[in-house]
Formats: C-alpha cells, sequence, structure tokens
C-alpha cells in the first residue's frame, strides 16, 4: 500500500479505540493516514491519539483548519475529499449511516463522504439490535446499491453484554478490504471507452400495457459505476428501472429492444467495449394496438402475437472489428453448455453465466453467483459476491482483453 492515501472517518461508538490498531497497521504497510472524527467520535478517543499514530493531524471540526486563513476553511473538505484514494468509515454508526444514505451532510466526515469519488468502504459497527432494525439494514442496501462497500460486523459479546452482529470486523479483514479495493481503484480503465447496457426492456401491447421481465438493472449499473470509478468513460444504455445514476456515466433511458437497439447502434461507434448486461426480450407483439385494449364482455381469451425481436449483441458480433463484446446468459437448464454455444453464436469475447437458482434469484438482489467464460475456453467460477464485485471481476477480465 506504499504511497497510498488511506482517509479514515471515526464516528462515536466504543469501537472506535480498535482503530488506533488500524492505523499501525496501515501506516506499517506503507500507506500515509488521515483521520477525521465526529464530535460523538472524539468522545469515545482523543484526536491526540490517532495524530500520533497517523502522524497527521486529525480533523474533527469542519470550522477549524490548520491553515489559517477563511478560504482554507472552505476548501478543506474538497482537498480532503480529493486527496484521499479511499475512504474507510470505521466504526460506522447507525447515525452515520442514515446521514449518508439520505446525502445529510453536516459534518466535516459526512460533507467529504459526499465530496468523494473515491470508493468508500463502511464498517457498521453498533448494538446488534440497533445494526439488525429494518432502517439500519435499508439504509445500508441503499449505500450498497451506490457503490459503498459494506464490511459485515462480526459476531460475538457486545459492550452492552448482549451477544449478536455488531463487533468492528478483525483489523486483517479491514486492510485485506482496503487492499482489495485499493488494486481496482487504480483508475485502470482510463481513456477507455465503454457502453454498459442495464435493466430489462418493456414491449407495448397497447398503450398501457407492456411485456417486460424480471430485471432490476442492478448488475449493469454495478458495471457502469465500477467502470467509471477506474477511469473509463461510460456510457449507460438503460431500460425502465429505478435506479440512481452512477457518477460520472452518461446516461441515455430507453423502452423497447428496438430503441434499445438503435441506442447501442449509436453510441458502440469508437468505444473498446460494449457489455449487455440488459435482459432484452427475445419476443415483441406482432401488431401494438394504438389504443387500449378493451375487454370484451364473453370474450374469454385473447392471441397476442408475437415477432422476435431484433438480437442487439448478435449484431455487433457480425460486424465486430476491435471492440470487446461481453453477453450475459441466464439459463434455466444447460446452463454452462448453453453459455459456450451462445459465446460462439453471437462471436462475442466473453459471456458471463448467471447462477439461478433457490440460492441466487439474481434478480433484484445485491448478490449474485457468475461464471466467466472467455472465449480461449477460459472458465473462472465466482462465489457469491455483491454485485459491485462480481462487475469489478467482469472489468478485469475485459481490461485483460482490451
Ligand atoms: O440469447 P439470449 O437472450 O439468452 O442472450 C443474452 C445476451 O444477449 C445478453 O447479453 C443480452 O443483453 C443479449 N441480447 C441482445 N438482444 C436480444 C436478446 C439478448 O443483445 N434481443
Amino acid at each position: 500500500m506504499r504511497g497510498k492515501h488511506v482517509l479514515i472517518g471515526v464516528t462515536g461508538g466504543i469501537a472506535a479505540y480498535k482503530v488506533g490498531t488500524l492505523i499501525r497497521e496501515l501506516v506499517k504497510s506503507g500507506a500515509e493516514v488521515k483521520v477525521m472524527m465526529t464530535e460523538a467520535g472524539a468522545r469515545f478517543v482523543s484526536p491526540l491519539t490517532f495524530s500520533a499514530l497517523s502522524k497527521n493531524p486529525v480533523l474533527t471540526d469542519l470550522w477549524s483548519s490548520n491553515q489559517s486563513s477563511d478560504s482554507d476553511i472552505s476548501t478543506q473538505h474538497i482537498d480532503l475529499a480529493n486527496w484521499a484514494d479511499v475512504l474507510v468509515i470505521a466504526p460506522a454508526s447507525a447515525n452515520t449511516i442514515a446521514k449518508l444514505a439520505c446525502g445529510i451532510s453536516d459534518n466535516l466526515l459526512t460533507i467529504v463522504s459526499l465530496a468523494t469519488s473515491r470508493p468508500v468502504i463502511l464498517a457498521p459497527t453498533m448494538d446488534a439490535e440497533m445494526y439488525l432494525h429494518e432502517v439500519t439494514q435499508k439504509n445500508l442496501a441503499t449505500l450498497s446499491e451506490r457503490g459503498y462497500f459494506i464490511v459485515p460486523p462480526a459476531e460475538g459479546e457486545l459492550a452492552s453484554g448482549l451477544k449478536g452482529p455488531g463487533r468492528l470486523p478483525e483489523i486483517k479483514i479491514l486492510t485485506d478490504t482496503i487492499e482489495n479495493i485499493l488494486t481496482h481503484a487504480d483508475r485502470d480503465l482510463i481513456k477507455k471507452r465503454i457502453l454498459v447496457t442495464a435493466g430489462p426492456t418493456y414491449e407495448a401491447i397497447d398503450p398501457v400495457r407492456f411485456i417486460g421481465n424480471r430485471s432490476s438493472g442492478k448488475m449493469g449499473f454495478a458495471i457502469a459505476r465500477a467502470a467509471a470509478q477506474r477511469g473509463a468513460e461510460v456510457t449507460l444504455i438503460a431500460g425502465p428501472v429505478a435506479l440512481e445514476t452512477p457518477r460520472n456515466v452518461k446516461r441515455i433511458d430507453v423502452e423497447s429492444a428496438q430503441e434499445m437497439l438503435s441506442a447501442v447502434l449509436r453510441y458502440s461507434k469508437k468505444t473498446d467495449a460494449v457489455i449487455m448486461a440488459a435482459a432484452v426480450a427475445d419476443f415483441t407483439p406482432a401488431h401494438p394496438a394504438k389504443q387500449k385494449i378493451k375487454k370484451q364482455p364473453g370474450v374469454h381469451s385473447l392471441d397476442l402475437p408475437l415477432k422476435a425481436t431484433p438480437d442487439i449483441l448478435a449484431a455487433l458480433g457480425c460486424s465486430k472489428r476491435n471492440t470487446i463484446l461481453a453477453g450475459f446468459a441466464l439459463e434455466t437448464t444447460d446452463g454452462l453448455s448453453g453459455a459456450k454455444e451462445k459465446l460462439r453464436k453471437k462471436n462475442i469475447d466473453l459471456i458471463v453465466l448467471n447462477s439461478f437458482n433457490k440460492q441466487n434469484r439474481v434478480f433484484g438482489s445485491h448478490e449474485n453467483t457468475v461464471t466467466i467464460i472467455d472465449k480461449r475456453g477460459d472458465v473462472e467460477r465466482l462465489p457469491k459476491l455483491p454485485k459491485f464485485e462480481v462487475a469489478n471481476k467482469i472489468l478485469d477480465k475485459i481490461r485483460d482483453l482490451l
């Protein structure tokens, strides 16, 4: 971690005392460490302790600065946000997690968290009841979806005397996570143009009804977010989804397979890689009605003729030159052989096979279990991972092929 800038945010929690060991380990491995603390954090451990261990002044107050002029105070949060290669909030209290989930920025730590474009790691540490409370879980899910890395708390005896999840994880787990994330924060995709598609498509039956599927778009959005964080110029073509646009990503919204095809053809010129994570409908109503189809008394069925949609990925594969093409496959039978066949038929470089079973629901989940197969025949089976980590694994492969 030599030369890496690790910014640690300490909030109010008894586990704050363990952060001293974290700082020492990081400094020992060559990182430069700066610490900022909330007011509550500074009640548990004196800033002086962390200042001595990190060999840097500890920042606690938004309105005070080590520099002398007012203009330094007004920009110190931006300077810190830009200085960091990674921000680690440990211990992260329920209160700070809730503030981050809704974008409240009322102290230095929450302002810097909002201002930084670098990866943020959260170590939720609190009483088990607070951790397991549905609002805390919902806030953590929101942050995870937004690309924050959540290191789950360890289970065991808590300061209250109760047992459950809520302890700060072992320092080794935290340093390993930081190291792992810093290797992906190297901006190794700088100047690369990447086009990602995500979400379902809606195929109109009439002006108010459609045929769709259960794709939430989370996988494709995670890829777009991770690629942008690694420095790529990212265009995201999204079907109808309810997700926030990741930072530094150009988003184009489409609805049908036909609209997605037009957008992909338009934006895929001069791209280095196209990642088709969208669950594009294979069939669309052949004759969508101009007006809403009415119920007719005595009519108990409706025939809805469908026609095949254009296969976007196969079309790109047909005219493929130097662009790396990646697709997804979701099969309920013949997973691996079906995916390999798809790779060959569509003339693409990489296919990501979703495991679809009771343990891995794929749709709407924050986690995914996939197998990545490339055109050389390499097969990499990944364990169940957060979608953001799956995204980085896919991007590692793409980087190697570029
Ligand atoms: O053939 P199948 O639909 O299973 O292939 C899935 C892959 O092909 C996905 O990457 C999907 O985005 C892409 N696809 C496409 N156009 C379609 C159907 C699927 O690009 N009409």
